[in-house]
């Protein structure tokens, strides 16, 4: 019976009945398994208050699968007596049969037959009365009917104990009318369509409600972005060469630590609107190492440590402005201040590989937010030849051998250089990184000994990703308009190969 005609026969016996319908019983008279009454029963309550249903449960007696075979065949004890012919039986012979042992020692309570032991030719069966009762047949046939009621719980144990019977547990509804039961139901609309909304027609319609419970569909596995896939190299790279990753867990930097503390000036213009995005609220940082502070703003605006500074006014409320960050080289800084307050300087190797923001145009290579990569390393007395070392072994283990460096600029490093790579499939040389020496202006302020020098190197993450699984546009790589079938069919990344 399909479903409708389920929901429709239903709520016509909820209306004929006088104080409501049992779904077991419903389910009987309608010749349908029980499993269908409960889906009309679920679908006529996701409509509302047309039934109401109360969960029962009941308990019944059944029969087990050797009950059913004595149902149909006759008691063990039974069968037993019908094999006795009048001439008896040999113990030996009867035991052959399948049902011998147990009807044997039945049949013998039951008196139903003798063992005449002394018999020549072994132990020999014979009937002692004419004829038999099979009770026990009786009382399981009465069970199948569902009449088990003509029984008292002492048979219904004793069989329950010869393991012929099992009680169980059936759970079922008691329907009666909800308060706007009705037996015609009009078809609930699961969607909104642009024709109901031109023509109104939606205000007439009934529809149906979410099903916040629904399971979803399980997904088969968890699949990993190209750009993680690439980003667990690079930290693999780093990590292969004894660098630490630096905590770069916060997006939000004061444009203290952005720029301030790397000696870009306050009239910078990265530090304008168009490239940066500053927070509405909270405006300001409020929380800033004073001293450290003083250091800075001494050395921009009055130069020290044997650099002129800006000689131009230096504004805290310029410092203090809250900004998403627009590189890692603001954790670096933090990470070299916390450095220098060290009893004693220890030389480190630190990295990162996290986002950063920049209020750019967006085309197909940039997009507002993007992933850097930075190498930090600090020691006595390292030297450009150091950095191009350090950049040479990095670059090496991505498979990139061919470096060229361009002198650069960049407020906080001294000598800066562009590096570049050569591309055996461009056939020209790309970028592919910038780089620097950071400035006395920037260390000697946080505390950190003269002779101590710190080389770095920044690059993105999406420009080699973009190269590896052969993306031209940065939106099929990030956003909205992903293809995730990109993202599953993308192979695990292996930079050197
Ligand atoms: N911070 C630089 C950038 O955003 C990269 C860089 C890091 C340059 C370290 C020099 C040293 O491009």
């Amino acid at each position: 019976m399909a479903d409708a005609r389920v929901v429709e026969t239903l709520l016509q016996r909820i209306e004929k009945a006088q104080d409501g319908v049992e779904s077991l019983n419903v389910a009987c008279s309608l010749g349908v398994d029980h499993q269908v009454i409960v889906g009309a029963v679920k679908s006529l309550q996701s409509l509302g208050e047309i039934i109401s249903a109360e969960l029962r449960s009941s308990k019944h007696w059944e029969l087990t699968e050797e009950g059913k075979e004595i149902a149909e065949q006759g008691s063990q004890e039974a069968r037993v007596f019908n094999a006795v012919p009048l001439e008896g039986l040999t113990q030996s012979d009867l035991m052959k049969l399948s049902f011998g042992k147990i009807g044997f020692s039945k049949a013998m309570s039951n008196k139903w037959i003798r063992l005449d032991k002394g018999h020549e030719g072994g132990p020999r069966i014979f009937q002692t009365v004419e004829n038999i009762e099979d009770q026990v047949r009786e009382k399981l046939l009465l069970v199948q009917k569902g009449i088990s009621s003509n029984l008292d719980e002492k048979e219904k144990n004793e069989l329950k104990k010869r393991k012929l019977l099992t009680e169980v547990t059936v759970k079922s509804y008691w329907i009666t009318k909800g308060n706007s039961f009705s037996t015609t139901i009009t078809k609930q609309e699961t969607e909104l369509t642009p024709d109901m909304i031109a023509t109104g027609s939606w205000k007439e319609k009934n529809f149906k409600p979410y099903n916040f419970d629904a399971m979803g569909v399980a997904p088969d596995c968890g699949h990993l972005h190209p750009l993680m896939k690439v980003r667990t190299q690079f930290r693999q790279i780093f990590l292969e060469m004894g660098f630490t990753e630096m905590p770069t867990n916060n997006f939000i930097e004061s444009s203290f630590w952005n720029f301030d503390s790397l000696f870009q000036p306050q009239q910078h213009p990265a530090r304008d609107q168009h490239d940066t995005f500053f927070l509405s609220d909270p405006a300001l940082a409020l929380e800033l190492p004073q001293d450290y502070l003083e250091r800075v703003k001494r050395v921009h605006s009055e130069g020290g440590f044997g650099s002129q500074g800006y000689k131009c006014d230096w504004k805290i409320e310029e410092a203090q402005k809250n900004i998403l960050r627009t590189h890692t080289t603001a954790v670096s800084a933090r990470m070299l201040y916390k450095l220098a307050q060290q009893e004693k300087f220890t030389p480190v190797k630190y990295f990162s590989i996290d986002r950063v923001f920049r209020n750019e145009t967006l085309d197909a290579t940039h997009l507002a937010e993007f992933h850097q990569i930075e190498g930090v390393v600090a020691d006595y007395g390292l030297t450009l030849g150091d950095l191009m070392g350090v950049l040479h072994q990095f670059f090496t283990k991505l498979g990139i051998t061919k470096l060229r460096f361009k002198p650069a600029y960049n407020p906080y490093t001294e000598p800066s250089m562009e590096v570049f790579s050569y591309h055996e499939g461009l056939k020209k040389w790309v970028e592919v990184g910038n780089s620097g020496v950071f400035r006395p202006e920037m260390l000697l302020p946080m505390g950190l000994p003269e002779d101590v020098s710190v080389i770095a190197w920044g690059l993105s993450l999406e420009r080699p990703t973009m190269i590896k699984y052969g993306i031209n546009n940065i939106r099929e790589l990030v956003g909205h308009k992903v293809n995730l079938q990109m993202v599953y069919d993308s192979p695990i990344c292996r930079l050197d190969s």
